[in-house]
């Protein structure tokens, strides 16, 4: 999906979300506060299903008084922002050099072939799973490894990814680690 496509999606932002926005904002000096965007973006796209519509970003233009340009630049710099729909369990697996010498291209294959998917960044049919490659995540001594959610798993096989992936099904994988910090 290309930047500058509307998506029409209404964009959720709850009061709740709204007014940590507003905390957010005001830890930096007046006419400094684009300098809390990263955050804010975390907060919205949360609210939206892991994605951020071209509406979603025009929002955080408002809330900072930006022009939209400078929330595409930002958006479209950093792999942990998706522009286009993810699976509920985005599997992103680090696809630089140490995870590449320990077999991830391999593992992300067959990650696509049992969630049923073609390529990379597209939805499996039940909405579920979507596989992405990033950068290094500063894991390397645990290659190969991905993030789900806010949690790393790491040494990866197929029979670990099988496990994960029959765990996502029955509901039994956390993927926010405030629910637990904050239990
Ligand atoms: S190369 Fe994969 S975590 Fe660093």
């Amino acid at each position: 999906m290309s930047l500058n496509v509307k998506s029409n999606i209404p964009v959720k932002i709850s009061d709740k979300t709204l007014a940590r926005i507003e905390v957010l904002k005001s830890r930096f000096p007046q006419g400094k506060q684009k300098s809390a965007i990263l955050t804010i973006l975390h907060e919205v796209q949360d609210e939206n299903d892991n994605w951020l519509t071209v509406e979603a970003m025009d929002k955080v233009a408002e809330i900072l008084n930006l022009r939209p340009i400078e929330v595409y630049e930002v958006v479209s710099f950093y792999s942990m922002y998706n522009q286009k729909p993810v699976g509920k369990y985005m599997f992103e697996f680090c696809h630089t050099s140490c995870c590449v010498t320990r077999g991830v291209e391999d593992l992300m294959e067959y990650t696509m072939k049992k969630i049923g998917v073609k390529k990379k960044g597209e939805v499996s049919a039940d909405g579920l799973f979507s596989v992405k490659g990033v950068e290094c995540l500063g894991a390397c001594g645990y290659a190969p490894m991905m993030q789900l959610g806010d949690y790393y798993h790491e040494f990866l096989t197929p029979e670990k990814i099988d496990q994960l992936i029959e765990d996502c099904k029955a509901g039994k994988v956390e993927l926010d680690s405030s629910k637990i910090l904050n239990s």
